[in-house]
């Protein structure tokens, strides 16, 4: 039902429709809203203060967002934060304009002010938003949420959790989030790390299962820098989809799970422990493991073991053809700590490693530091790149390509799942692949948040 205030402001539309700005004609749309405001939530084990954080709908983590496959997301952000924000949809081939790269494909959104977010999500999967302007400090202080769009076929199951994994650099005594987000220390070596791992926003999640039940676990790495590797107890598991996309088959999970910033993984997971065991997903860190989330097991919920999951459908049109002729392209990576890089274009201008340093910028592709006005690339949409990727330097790098999902092409020439990001480590070589058939600015850039600040970010066109 239109309610009075919707009437009037219609009615403000329609006789002076050309001089009212953008926000009053958006109130009379169907849209929700996103706000991202200041709060505190109890992040800390009991008995701590609570901590400032920054979140959308003033939660941490954000409202999750689910839709069916082929629907339409409308949300209206709205900033209430002291500094200027944008929402980017992580993983989501949507229409460039709406990826929300502030500086890239929109202006960022100043406090007070409000930007219309409005698209459809093709794929169905595990994706995530999060702030994307600057970074490193909104993503730490908690501004991201999952974004999940559902098959049309749901998948045989009996129920689902979103598990967004994410560590926090906070002061032991406050529990407040440590304010020094551009540490050069962090910039230069693996990035910001933090001292107090939680997932969903909690120390000691706990979620209870029933033996032999049947989970889907979202997974999400949300942190600015941490790479999870996490494997399970008392439960048996299978990845099922990477970053969103469904692998062909299903994979047991026999060896441990390795998760860079950004990434996400879909497993199934039968609960095998029995009734008054804990089942855990653990995470394992210098040969030590922790438990990650605890899953209490409270009963049983049918007496037998199920058959192996199906594999889940295949999202549409992402095949990786015309390699043979691809466009090749190369980026080497070069900088850090501990690396080999003398000097980088910054601004224009060739500066030392001496000098780099006291600008507080790092990193280096090929050559060049930082956001450039030419792209790394230009290609004609349906363009197929092969993109050659040397990672120089003594670090790891999760390199994430916005809007385009690619596939890693192995040395004999086999291709590996699709995927948008892709987690490198020091010394290697790697080659992805990808059609260039969505038109737009694609940011790619390392998704350890610190790095992308000192350097290491640059951007394809496809026009
Ligand atoms: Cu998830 Cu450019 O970021
Ligand atoms: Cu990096």
């Amino acid at each position: 039902m239109p309610t009075r205030r919707d009437f009037l402001m219609q009615g403000a539309a329609t006789t002076a429709a050309l001089a009212l700005p953008k926000r009053l004609y958006a109130a009379t749309s169907g849209f929700q809203t996103l706000d991202a405001r200041t709060a505190s939530v109890q992040l800390a084990p009991e008995g701590y203060p609570e901590t400032d954080i920054w979140g959308y709908g003033g939660t941490m983590p954000g409202p999750q967002l689910r839709l069916q496959q082929g629907a339409r997301l409308q949300r209206r952000f709205m900033n209430e934060l002291p500094q200027a924000s944008s929402v980017h949809w992580h993983g989501v081939r949507l229409a460039n304009a709406m990826d929300g790269v502030a500086g890239l494909t929109q202006p960022a959104v100043e406090p007070g002010q409000s930007f219309d977010y409005d698209f459809t999500a093709p794929d169905a999967g595990t994706y995530w938003y999060h702030a994307h302007n600057r970074s490193t400090e909104q993503v730490a202080r908690g501004l991201y949420g999952a974004l999940i769009v559902e098959e049309s076929e749901p998948p045989d199951l009996d129920r689902e959790e979103v598990l967004i994994l994410d560590d926090w650099l906070l002061d032991p005594e406050t529990a407040q989030i440590d304010p020094d987000f551009t540490s050069r220390h962090d910039r230069s070596h693996a990035g910001r790390r933090g001292n107090f791992i939680a997932t969903n926003g909690r120390h000691d999640l706990s979620l209870e299962v029933r033996q032999h039940e049947r989970l889907r676990l979202r997974l999400i790495n949300a942190a600015n820098a941490r790479i999870f590797v996490l494997s399970l107890q008392g439960m048996e598991g299978w990845t099922v989809a990477l970053d969103g996309m469904p692998l062909p088959r299903p994979e047991p999970l026999a060896e441990a799970l390795v998760l860079g910033p950004g990434q996400r993984a879909d497993l199934i997971v039968d609960v095998t422990a029995a009734p008054d065991e804990t089942a855990h997903l653990v995470r394992l860190e210098d040969q030590e493991a922790a438990s990650q989330v605890a899953f209490p097991v409270t009963g049983l919920a049918s007496a037998a073991r199920r058959d192996a999951p199906d594999a889940l459908p295949p999202n549409p049109g992402m095949e990786v053809t015309g390699l043979d002729d691809a466009r090749a392209v190369r980026l080497d990576m070069q900088g850090g700590a501990m690396g080999r890089l003398e000097s980088a274009i910054l601004n224009g201008e060739k500066k030392s490693f001496r000098e780099l340093v006291d600008a507080n910028q790092f990193w280096s592709f090929n050559g060049t530091i930082g956001m450039t006005d030419a792209p790394l690339v230009d290609v004609e949409k349906g363009e197929t790149v092969k993109l050659q990727i040397y990672n120089d330097t003594s670090f790891p790098h999760a390199m994430h390509l916005h809007g385009l999902h690619f596939r890693e092409i192995g040395e004999d020439g086999r291709l590996g799942p699709l995927r948008d990001t892709i987690l490198m480590f020091g010394g290697q070589t790697r080659t992805i692949g990808f059609v260039a058939d969505n038109p737009g600015d694609w940011l790619f850039h390392c998704h350890m948040l610190s790095h992308a600040a000192s350097g290491m970010m640059t951007w394809m066109k496809v026009i």
